[in-house]
C-alpha cells in the first residue's frame, strides 16, 4: 500500500489465518514424528564430533528441548553480561542416533528444527546440511540422500555455538531449546509451510476463504494428482469443499481453492473460534499427503482517529510484551509453561502480546490462536547496526532476507497474528540507510502476505528525523514510551495509524514497598546518572518506581484509556524475564519490569489492570500489615464494580474513598499498629467485596498450593506449586526468607525452583529455594509413567508439609 492511498483510505486488513488449531501442539500427522528423545550432549567443542563414527559414549543423555545455560551458575564475569542473564553460554554438541525401516516406496525424509540458539550447524552421517545463525528461526533440512536404512544407524550431529558474547540484550538460552521433528513425505506432497489461507471477505453472514497450495514433486516424472480440501469447524464437521486436479512437474506447482461459509463463527480474543482447512493429496486414487491449515475468521481495521476495530467493533488493545524465557525453566520450550503464562495474562485481562523481539516457538502461536490473543510477531531487535556487540548485525547481510521470509512463511496462517513488526528500536531510525532497509523489508513481507499491516517499534517521535517513518513503507507507526507525546501524534502524523508498542518500564519487586507511595522514584534519573537504589536491590511495588524513559502504569493507562485514537498499549513487560536487570548491577540478573514476577506470581499492579480490563470484581488491598509500631504506612486498594472503598484498621474506620479522575487506586496514610486491616467495597451503599490482612506472627508452617493436582504422565507436563511461609494461623509472613527443601517421590521430579527475587544467585535447577517475601515456587514435572507424585517441603524450624499429585 503506498503512502497516499494510505492517507486517503483507512487501513483495512482482512485477515486469514493458519497454524494448527485444535490443539496447542501441532497435530501429529502420521508422517511427522517428534524427534526430541534420546539425544546425547556435550558441553564444549570437538571438531570431529560431526563424524558418524565419533565415540560419544561418555556424553550426557537427555531429551530436547534443552537449554544448557539455565543449568549453569550465575557469575559476574559471564560473557553474556548481566543483560544476557549472567549465565554461561559457550559451545555445545548434540548427537542422536536412529534407525529407519527401508520404505517400500520412494520417500523423502526431512528434519525440522523449531529453533536452536544459536549458530547451529547440522550433519547427517557426516554430511554437512547447513548452518543457521539466528537462534529464533525454524528450519528444515532434507536428509533423504544421506540416510541408511535397516540395521545401520543414522547419526544426526548438531553443533551449537553461542560463544560470541554479548549476543543479546536479554537472556537467550543456549542449545536445541525448541522441538525437533522427523518428517516423512511421499514424492508429491504439500511443500514445507506450503499453504496460505486468506479471507478476501468476512462478515457475520459470509466468509470467503481462499487457499493457496504449493505442491512439491521431488520425482523427475510428472505426477497427476487430485487435491481435495475441506473446511472443518472445531467439531470436525465439514462445512465446505473444493477439489483440483493438477499435473505436478518436478519442483513446485501452485494451485488455489476457494470456499464460502455462511454465518461464520468469528475469531476474537474473547471467542477464539477456530476452523481448519484439511487438504488431501491423491495419486492414482491413493492418499499420498495430508496437510492441515488453521483458519480463523475475523477482520480488523486501524484508523487514525478512532483507534482499532475488531470484527467491526471498537476494540482497545490491552497488550503486554513478552520475552521467550520461562523463568526457572529457561528457554527450553514447554507447552504447559507457556500455557500457564497465557492463563495468568488472560486472568489479568490481557488480549494482545507483542513477541519481543523475535519469532516465538510455534506452540506459543498455536496457544494464542486457541486461547485468544492478538499477536504482533516481530522479526528483529537489530538490523545492520549494532545493539548487542555480537548480536544479529553480524549476520544481517547474509541472513536477514531468508530469516524474515521464513518467519512470514511459517507464521502467516495464524489467526492470532494481526501485525508484522520488522524491528524494535532500530538505530537506523537516525540514519538514511533506514529508508532503504525499511522499504526492502516491507517488500519482503508484502511479497508473502498483504493481509496484515507492517510496523516497526520506533523511539524517534519527530517525523522529520525518523528514517523508518520517512521510508513511507510502514503501514502502522508503533511507538515505544513517551506517552506524554501521544496527544501530538494526530497533528504530527496526519492520517497515520499509530500503536503504543512499548509502555511503562516501571520497576518492582514482588512484595517490596517503599514509602511514601505517592512519590515516584526514577532509577536511574538519567543515562548513567547515579541514584540511591535499595541496598538489597529491590524496587517498590506501589507503581512508584520507573526507568527514566518510562512512566507509571497509571499515568500511561490514563492517556491510552481516555483517547479513542490510541488503539491500545503493550506493557513492558507481562512477566519479569531473565537478563536486563536494570537499574541494578550484578548480582541483579533478571528484570524488574514485569507485572508478574519470574515465578508467575502477580505483583500488585496486576490487580489494577484486572480492575480496568476485566469484569471480574476486584478488591486488592496492599501492602501487608507487618511494620514497625507507629510507622506511617500507605495502604492502597485497587477495585472495580463499586463506588467506594472503606478501610478499617483494627476495626476502626479510616473513612470511605473513591478513585479520583485518572487514578486507578485509592490510598490511606495511617500509623501502623499490629492487628489487622480490612477493606470493604460498596456499590450504592451495598457491600460488594471485602479483604482482610492480619499482622503475621513468627514463621511456623509451609503452605503448598499446586496450580494443577492432576497432570499428564507424558514426561513434560508440569505442576507449578506455590510455596508460602505462614505463621501458625496461616497468615503469610511477608518478609520470610526461610530456606525450603523439596523432596519428590514417585513419578515426577523437580524441573526448577525460583522465588522471583531478581538478585538471587541461587540456581534454578535445585531441590531447595529460599523464600523471598514469604513465597517461592517449585515446578514439578511428570515422568512417562502414571502414578502419584508426592512433594514434601521442609525447613529448619518450620512444620513440614506435603502434597500428592496424580499423573496419568
Ligand atoms: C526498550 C526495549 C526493550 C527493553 C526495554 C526496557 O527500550 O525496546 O527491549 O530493553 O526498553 O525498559
Amino acid at each position: 500500500m503506498n503512502k497516499s492511498t494510505k492517507r486517503n483510505i483507512r487501513l483495512l486488513m482482512l485477515l486469514s489465518l493458519t497454524g494448527l488449531i485444535f490443539s496447542c501442539q501441532p497435530k501429529q500427522l502420521a508422517d511427522r514424528q517428534n524427534f526430541d528423545k534420546d539425544w546425547k550432549f556435550m558441553l564444549g567443542d570437538d571438531s570431529l564430533a560431526f563424524q558418524a563414527g565419533y565415540e560419544d559414549g561418555s556424553w550426557r543423555k537427555l531429551n530436547v528441548p534443552h537449554d544448557w545455560s539455565i543449568e549453569g551458575e550465575f557469575s559476574a564475569d559471564a560473557p553474556s553480561t548481566t543483560e544476557g542473564g549472567a549465565l554461561p553460554t559457550g559451545i555445545g554438541w548434540y548427537r542422536k542416533s536412529f534407525r529407519l525401516e527401508k520404505p517400500t516406496s520412494n520417500k523423502n525424509f526431512y528434519i525440522d528444527f523449531d529453533g536452536v540458539f544459536c549458530n547451529s550447524e547440522v550433519w547427517i552421517n557426516g554430511h554437512f546440511l547447513g548452518k543457521r545463525p539466528y537462534g529464533y528461526i525454524s528450519f528444515r533440512y532434507d536428509l533423504t540422500p544421506y540416510l541408511n536404512y535397516g540395521e545401520s544407524e543414522n547419526i544426526l550431529a548438531v553443533r551449537v555455538d553461542n560463544s560470541a558474547q554479548p549476543a543479546s540484550r536479554w537472556y537467550t538460552g543456549s542449545g536445541i531449546y525448541r522441538h525437533v521433528w522427523l518428517v516423512e513425505k511421499n514424492p508429491v506432497h504439500v511443500a514445507h509451510w506450503g499453504t496460505f489461507v486468506t479471507t478476501p471477505e468476512v462478515s457475520e453472514t459470509l466468509a470467503k476463504v481462499h487457499l493457496d497450495i504449493q505442491l512439491e514433486n521431488t520425482d523427475t516424472q510428472e505426477q497427476e494428482v487430485l487435491v481435495k480440501s475441506s473446511v472443518l469447524d472445531s467439531q470436525g464437521t465439514v462445512l465446505a469443499k473444493a477439489e483440483s486436479t493438477l499435473t505436478a512437474t518436478n519442483g513446485i506447482s501452485s494451485l488455489t481453492q476457494n470456499f464460502e461459509l455462511n454465518n461464520p463463527a468469528l475469531w476474537s480474543p474473547e471467542n477464539p473460534n477456530l476452523y481448519q482447512v484439511k487438504s488431501e493429496v491423491f495419486k492414482e486414487g491413493k492418499l499420498v499427503d495430508e496437510y492441515n491449515t488453521p483458519l480463523g475468521l475475523r477482520w480488523f481495521e486501524f484508523t487514525p482517529d478512532k483507534g482499532f476495530f475488531l470484527n467491526g467493533k471498537p476494540y482497545k488493545l490491552h497488550g503486554v510484551n513478552q520475552h521467550h524465557d520461562l523463568g526457572a525453566l529457561g528457554a527450553a520450550v514447554n507447552t504447559r509453561a507457556m500455557e500457564r503464562q497465557l492463563e495468568i495474562l488472560k486472568e489479568m485481562g490481557v488480549n494482545g502480546i507483542r513477541m519481543a523481539h523475535n519469532p516465538p516457538a510455534p506452540e506459543l502461536l498455536h496457544l494464542c490462536d486457541k486461547m485468544g490473543f492478538l499477536v504482533i510477531n516481530e522479526s528483529f531487535d537489530e538490523w545492520k547496526k549494532t545493539k548487542a556487540k555480537k548480536g544479529y548485525h553480524l549476520y544481517w547481510d547474509e541472513w536477514h532476507k531468508r530469516d524474515l521470509e521464513d518467519m512470514i512463511l511459517r507464521d502467516r496462517n495464524h489467526p492470532s497474528i494481526f501485525v508484522w513488526s520488522i524491528g524494535n528500536e532500530i538505530p537506523e531510525q537516525f540514519d538514511t540507510t533506514g529508508i532503504r532497509i525499511t522499504r526492502e523489508l516491507a517488500d519482503i513481507v508484502k511479497s508473502l502476505d498483504t493481509t496484515r499491516p507492517i510496523t516497526a517499534a520506533l523511539t524517534e517521535t519527530d517525523p522529520e528525523k525518523n528514517n523508518l517513518y520517512k521510508s513511507g513503507a510502514l503501514d502502522l507507526l508503533s511507538f515505544n514510551y513517551k506517552h506524554e507525546e501521544y496527544l501530538k501524534f494526530p497533528d504530527r502524523y496526519p492520517g497515520e495509524c499509530m500503536l503504543a508498542s512499548e509502555n511503562m518500564s516501571a520497576l518492582s519487586s514482588r512484595g517490596h514497598y517503599d514509602f511514601p507511595s505517592d512519590s515516584v522514584r526514577i532509577w536511574p534519573p538519567a543515562y548513567n546518572a547515579p541514584f540511591d537504589g535499595n541496598p538489597d536491590l529491590t524496587a517498590s511495588s506501589f507503581d512508584n518506581c520507573i526507568a527514566y524513559w518510562g512512566a507509571t502504569h497509571e499515568d500511561t493507562w490514563a492517556v491510552v484509556k481516555n483517547n479513542d485514537f490510541i488503539p491500545g498499549m503493550f506493557i513492558w513487560s507481562g512477566f519479569d524475564y531473565i537478563g536486563e536487570p536494570l537499574p541494578y548491577p550484578y548480582p541483579a540478573r533478571s528484570s524488574y519490569l514485569g507485572i508478574i514476577d519470574l515465578c508467575g506470581f502477580p505483583k500488585d499492579v496486576y490487580y489494577m489492570y484486572q480492575s480496568e480490563w476485566t469484569d471480574k470484581t476486584v478488591l486488592h488491598l496492599f501492602p501487608h500489615w507487618n511494620w514497625t509500631e507507629g510507622q506511617t504506612v500507605d495502604l492502597w486498594a485497587y477495585y472495580n464494580n463499586a463506588d467506594e472503598v472503606e478501610l478499617f484498621v483494627n476495626g476502626v474506620s479510616q473513612g470511605r474513598k473513591s478513585k479520583e479522575k485518572d487514578q486507578f487506586h485509592v490510598m490511606w496514610r495511617v500509623p501502623f499498629h499490629a492487628g489487622s486491616v480490612r477493606a470493604v467495597s460498596y456499590k450504592n451503599g451495598e457491600k460488594v467485596a471485602e479483604q482482610e490482612i492480619h499482622t503475621a506472627g513468627q514463621a511456623a508452617k509451609i503452605e503448598l498450593i499446586a496450580d494443577r493436582n492432576n497432570i499428564k504422565a507424558d514426561g513434560s507436563d508440569l505442576s507449578f506449586i506455590t510455596v508460602k511461609v505462614t505463621d501458625k494461623d496461616g497468615n503469610m509472613v511477608p518478609d520470610a526468607a526461610n530456606l525450603i527443601n523439596f523432596n519428590v517421590d514417585g513419578e515426577g521430579f523437580v524441573a526448577g525452583v525460583d522465588n522471583g527475587y531478581q538478585a538471587s544467585t541461587d540456581p534454578f535447577k535445585a531441590s531447595y529455594r529460599k523464600a523471598f517475601n514469604g513465597m517461592c515456587l517449585v515446578i514439578v514435572q511428570s515422568t512417562e509413567h502414571a502414578g502419584n507424585i508426592k512433594i514434601t517441603a521442609s525447613s529448619d524450624g518450620l512444620e513440614s508439609n506435603s502434597l500428592t499429585l496424580t499423573s496419568n
